[in-house]
């Protein structure tokens, strides 16, 4: 079930550069590059001669060259070169538009002329003075709705990351889940007066008593941001060490999935080590997921892999309307492949983003 007329995160930023990079995305082979004027190339990792991955092929001046038997195509496809002939056959490569915004790479794999930048979901956290960075990558061989379910539901906290994030206060706290502008989900909740998880007790540098808040916010089909907010239990709201966690999932194939995210904090912006601290306990945490995920897609996918779960409990609420509205998306496109999906705001300032507007 997946959405083609938007953008996905193909890749950070500065990871598409003069070398090739190929990756599969919604089963779509691709090679990414960067081109010598700095903007990203996508291209279909498929010659249009003989059909061979021309990611086994080489870069050279800005041009993509086969390694089977040489033909060359620059960056909207066209073949450029053609060994032992002077005339140019009629072939053309197949590209993919790929923008460059907030530190990462955006592919268009739907209909390319309806591909707007001003489409992109805004992650800026990812990228602006104000917030310092800590970011990774996991790889999840599992369905990409079973971690959007994930991030929806931040109770597994308690049980799947018990060493960083989680104790019984998340799983124990009431949710209230509402859905913005027909496109936006979030899931709050508030756990005042709590005993700090490792992670938090890090953050703050203490290790008593705090006021925790969460919001778990998913825009279909895959942008999720987690805004986690910790301060001293005797200390201002106002205060708070706020982090925004973009998860930006993107499907590989029906059974694997591109999972870029990064924890963007706006407080110790000078501490490199607690850059480095951050990024080693969210991957932990991370890894932690991926475990869990791919063992719930081995078993779902003996079962045909269900939608939905086999007892509603509360906990359910904000990935079951998460999926609602992916089906609707889907749906919308299969009637008419023109459709196209908007993104609404996951947050609507640098405050944090409750209660919901309007
Ligand atoms: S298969 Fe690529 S040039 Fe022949
Ligand atoms: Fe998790």
């Amino acid at each position: 079930m997946w959405i083609r007329n938007c953008w996905h995160v193909a890749a950070f930023a500065d990871e598409v550069g003069a070398a090739i990079l190929p990756r599969k995305f919604l089963n779509q082979a691709v090679v990414m590059w960067r081109a010598p004027d700095n903007s990203l190339v996508a291209m279909e990792d498929r010659c249009p001669h003989r059909l061979v991955p021309l990611s086994k092929g080489f870069l050279r001046e800005g041009r993509l060259t086969c390694g089977y038997h040489g033909l060359a195509f620059d960056a909207s496809g066209a073949c450029v070169h053609a060994p032992g002939q002077t005339e140019l056959p009629r072939v053309k490569a197949k590209t993919f538009p790929l923008v460059e915004r907030d530190g990462l790479a955006w592919i268009w794999l739907g209909e390319s002329d309806l591909a707007d930048p001003a489409l992109v979901p805004d992650v800026h956290w990812m990228k602006s003075p104000g917030w310092t960075v800590s970011r990774g990558y996991h790889h999840i061989k599992a369905d990409y709705r079973l971690i959007n379910d994930n991030l929806l539901d931040l109770s597994h906290e308690t049980y799947v990351h018990k060493e960083t994030i989680g104790n019984s206060a998340v799983a124990d706290a009431p949710v209230v889940v509402v859905v913005e502008e027909g496109r936006v989900v979030r899931a709050h909740r508030e756990m005042p007066n709590i005993d700090p998880p490792p992670f938090f007790a890090m953050l703050l540098n203490h290790t008593g008593k705090i006021n925790r808040f969460q919001i778990a916010i998913h825009l279909p089909p895959g942008v999720n941001m987690t805004e986690a907010g910790v301060y001293k239990s005797d200390g201002r709201r106002e205060d708070a060490f706020v982090i925004r966690v973009p998860h930006l999932i993107t499907p590989e194939t029906e059974h694997s999935a591109h999972y870029h995210w990064g924890v963007c904090r706006n407080f110790r912006h000078d501490d490199s080590e607690l850059t480095e601290g951050i990024r080693k306990g969210t991957s932990h945490t991370f890894d932690e997921d991926k475990a869990m995920l791919e063992i719930q897609d081995a078993a779902l996918r003996a079962e045909g892999m269900p939608d939905l779960p086999r007892a509603a409990i509360k906990v359910d609420v904000a990935p079951m309307r998460a999926r609602k509205l992916l089906a609707d998306f889907c749906r919308a496109e299969t009637e008419d492949p023109r459709a196209v999906l908007r993104p609404a705001p996951l947050a609507y300032d640098d405050r944090v983003s409750w209660p919901p507007r309007g």
